[in-house]
């Protein structure tokens, strides 16, 4: 099974590698950041540089992992951002700035979805291809009752639509492919890092988080594509 996972330097990316080099099904591991060098060292793993705000790096991407396989099997975009010593999210309208949401938008939505249709041929070349993109519960619409994180929430629900309206695409493929739209639940990474000291409910260590990610990933049917599900499978409102 050949295995693509963008953002692999993150705190849910590296975990998730971890759970596919530990994988015997794992045949090939291509692993993205935009500092490959800082990725595990192993046989069965290609770095990859990628930088989701350059069209330059995806085009460079796509080429290096197309000229590695020939199909890819599974396809994790665990890349995101939040906030960064620039920015925090925004808690007002008057904090709304027009570079910040653009970067926001391009790394959680855009770049995703830009670097997914360019793998599209190698995607139809599998059999029952999984397609997991990493989200986030305040991307939903329907669920949203608190407000603020003006970008990240819009570049989340952007990225939904995305993922629901290439499910409906790829259901053409013939192939029984999987995309889904996931909220790994709340997790101790560098990105919730700032907000967890005020946060009630559970929070899961990324290894827990990945083991539930890579067991929803084997368990993925065509019948779930299109869907915004938990880490632990369950469903989500847009
Ligand atoms: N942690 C949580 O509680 C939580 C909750 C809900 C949703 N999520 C979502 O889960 C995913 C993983 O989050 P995480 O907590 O593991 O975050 P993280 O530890 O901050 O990792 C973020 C990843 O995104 C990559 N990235 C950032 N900017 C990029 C860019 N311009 N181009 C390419 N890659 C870029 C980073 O790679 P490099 O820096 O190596 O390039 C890194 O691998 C994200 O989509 C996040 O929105 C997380």
């Amino acid at each position: 099974m050949n295995t693509l996972i963008i953002g692999a330097s993150g705190g849910i990316g590296a975990a998730l590698c971890e759970e596919a080099l530990a994988d015997d099904n794992v045949s090939r591991l291509l692993a993205t950041s935009r500092d490959p060098d800082s990725l595990p060292s192993h046989d069965k793993l290609l770095p990859v540089a990628l930088d989701l705000c350059s069209t330059q790096s995806m085009t460079s991407a796509v080429q290096k992992v197309c000229a590695d396989v020939d199909q890819i099997d599974r396809l994790i975009i665990a890349s995101g951002f939040l906030h960064d010593a620039q920015h925090s999210p925004e808690k007002a309208l008057r904090e709304l700035d027009g570079e910040t949401l653009q970067r926001v938008v391009q790394i959680n939505a855009l770049g995703p979805m830009l670097v997914f249709a360019a793998l599209e041929p190698l995607l139809k070349q599998a059999t029952a291809p999984k397609v997991l993109f990493l989200s986030a519960q305040v991307g939903s619409i329907g669920d949203n009752r608190l407000g603020g994180w003006y970008g990240y929430r819009m570049a989340k629900a952007a990225l939904n639509q995305g993922v629901r309206t290439a499910a409906i695409e790829a259901g053409r493929w013939r192939n029984d492919a999987s995309l889904v739209a996931v909220h790994p639940g709340t997790t101790a990474t560098a990105l919730s890092e700032p907000f967890l000291a005020r946060r009630q409910g559970q929070v899961q260590t990324p290894q827990a988080c990945a083991a539930l990610i890579w067991q929803l990933a084997d368990q993925l049917e065509a019948a779930s594509s299109g869907s915004f599900l938990r880490a632990d499978g369950g469903e989500l409102p847009w």
